[in-house]
């Protein structure tokens, strides 16, 4: 794996301007982009994990930091009989350990929360569910407006759309509307993507369809775009001429956890690349939009998706290299192989590691290869994007420090170290004539103290304001299948399947074949 975090040298802090200009733009006008509207939050899948760990704190913690209307409900549905306190009940004690939940507040805001049972394939249920919200309307000022979220096994999402559909939960008129929020996995490959985007739209339209993906909701993936477009020094040196090759890392340390009934269908390259890997592609690559709007920035990502290289399949390896990790230690700790994971087949050829070296065919990126690496229990969590800058053309310090000088380096830190590091030459003190690597260092935190959003709590307030910029579009999901499903079937249709996955050791860099693939580039 690239040696991103390589410390090069001394550290000159950066900074941060605090002219009077940067001062009027006070903190709190940062905060919330508008106030969302009434509405009912209808969570199908209420019992699932998703809604204890995420949906829930979220719309909680929204909830503290006023994102939400005063006028708001949320409906819990799942098979389980439960009732309204059984609901509560169990939503406080899930997050429980959660030391931002205080009593009074969460009092408040448990007095919103229902619960009604359902069964996904039983109409009757969905009728009855109607009839609740209808009722539910009448009670409490929400005006109609509905969210219905799919916390549901992905084998689930269509027919529950059409369920809603039957009843007539997706309808909208004037000034009410209804939406439906959609988790990955969006399909398997090209043909089910497709498959379950015909189904959802039966009854549901476009504008009405949020699919989430967390990753574009945090803020440090949200700044890419910022970073890119309101600065004018990185656009011109953005392209061909100047990079020599970028990293897209997301490394993981922990394991398939308790998820590997998924896992093992899914595997990394759909778990992690046919979603965030290639939107952070996108956003490092794709050309400025003319304006910072959902549709505009959508139509330059599909651009990026339309000009990605097909993979010459029958030289997986050049471009390719897949892993799954064996026993090793984490943190000093001994953990488990992958194969020896509960609910993981013994013998399973599922990949949890993946690189991936992209081209991408347009006028600024020909010919800069970008490797997208991705894996599970490696060293440490890491999430980053590594502009990796040309060398200086020619060295006139030859006869003294030869003819090599280190390039210049943009680390774009998404996880956990949130900050952007500039490495470039400096002199080094003294009388011999020296350099030495030194790098400015931003970090996201060193100027604001004031509250966060989470990237759930972002894209669950974007969708009661109805803005689609953090969500994907089908057509990007659907171009971004045509890349990969070829892949797929390849890996897992080859004779030599076995032979392609490198085991890794768990706590190391993942397997060695991935110096080889980045050799060229070295
Ligand atoms: C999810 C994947 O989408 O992203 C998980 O299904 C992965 O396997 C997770 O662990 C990583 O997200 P984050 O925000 O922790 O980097």
């Amino acid at each position: 794996m690239d040696d991103l975090t390589e410390n090069q040298g001394e550290k000159a802090t950066m900074i941060v301007e605090e002219s009077g200009l940067d001062m009027d733009i006070a903190p709190e006008s940062c905060l919330l982009e508008g106030m969302a509207d009434p509405c009912t939050i209808v969570i199908l899948g209420a019992s699932g994990d998703l809604t204890v760990r995420k949906v829930i704190p979220a719309l909680y913690m929204l909830f503290k930091n006023k994102g939400l209307s005063k006028d708001f409900l949320v409906v819990g549905c799942a098979r389980t009989e439960l009732g309204d306190d059984g609901f509560r009940d169990k939503m406080r004690a899930a997050i429980n350990e959660d030391e931002s939940v205080d009593n009074s507040s969460w009092q408040e805001f448990a007095s919103h929360l229902y619960y009604r049972s359902i069964i996904y394939d039983d109409l009757s249920t969905f009728k009855d569910l109607k009839i609740s919200l209808d009722e539910l309307d009448k009670t409490y000022k929400t005006g109609g407006n509905r969210i219905f979220y799919l916390a549901i096994p992905p084998t689930l999402y269509s027919s529950t759309a059409q369920m809603l559909g039957k009843v007539g939960l997706s309808k909208e008129k004037e000034g009410v509307w209804s939406r439906i929020v959609v988790e990955k996995p969006f399909g398997r490959d090209l043909d089910t993507a497709v498959e379950l985007d015909r189904t959802i739209h039966e009854y549901f339209k476009e504008h009405q369809i949020f699919r989430i993906d967390h990753y574009l909701a945090k803020e440090t993936v949200q700044n890419i775009l910022m970073f890119r477009f309101s600065n004018a020094i990185f656009e011109p040196v953005w392209n061909r001429r100047y990079i020599d090759h970028v990293s897209i890392t997301t490394a993981e340390s922990l394991g398939v956890e308790h998820r590997a009934g998924y896992y093992e269908q899914a595997g990394v390259l759909r778990d992690m690349f046919q979603n965030h890997m290639m939107q952070i592609l996108a956003l490092t690559a794709m050309e400025p939009p003319s304006l910072f709007e959902a549709d505009r920035v959508r139509d330059e990502k599909v651009k990026v998706y339309r000009s990605l290289r097909p993979f010459p399949v029958d030289r997986l390896q050049d471009y390719l290299v897949l892993g799954q990790y064996g026993a090793g230690a984490i943190d000093g700790k001994r953990v488990p192989a992958y194969r020896d994971e509960p609910g993981v087949s013994p013998d399973s050829l599922i990949p949890t590691f993946a690189m991936l070296k992209v081209y991408l065919d347009n006028w600024r990126w020909q010919g800069v290869p970008f490797y997208l690496t991705s894996g599970k229990r490696l060293k440490r969590k890491l999430t980053e994007i590594a502009i990796q800058f040309k060398e200086v053309p020619h060295s006139m310090f030859r006869q003294t420090l030869g003819e090599h000088i280190s390039a210049n380096r943009l680390i774009l830190g998404i996880y956990p170290d949130e900050r952007i590091t500039l490495t470039f030459q400096t002199k080094n003190p003294g009388a011999k004539v020296c350099l030495r690597s030194v790098t400015m260092d931003f970090h996201y935190d060193q100027s604001y103290e004031g509250p966060e959003f989470d990237a759930y709590e972002k894209v669950l307030l974007d969708c009661m304001l109805g803005d689609h910029m953090l969500f994907w579009r089908q057509d990007g999901v659907e171009l971004c299948w045509s890349f990969l499903t070829p892949i797929l079937q390849e890996c897992e249709t080859c004779g030599e399947r076995r032979e392609m996955l490198m085991p890794y050791e768990a706590g190391s860099e993942g397997p060695h074949a991935v110096k080889k693939l980045m050799a060229d580039s070295w």
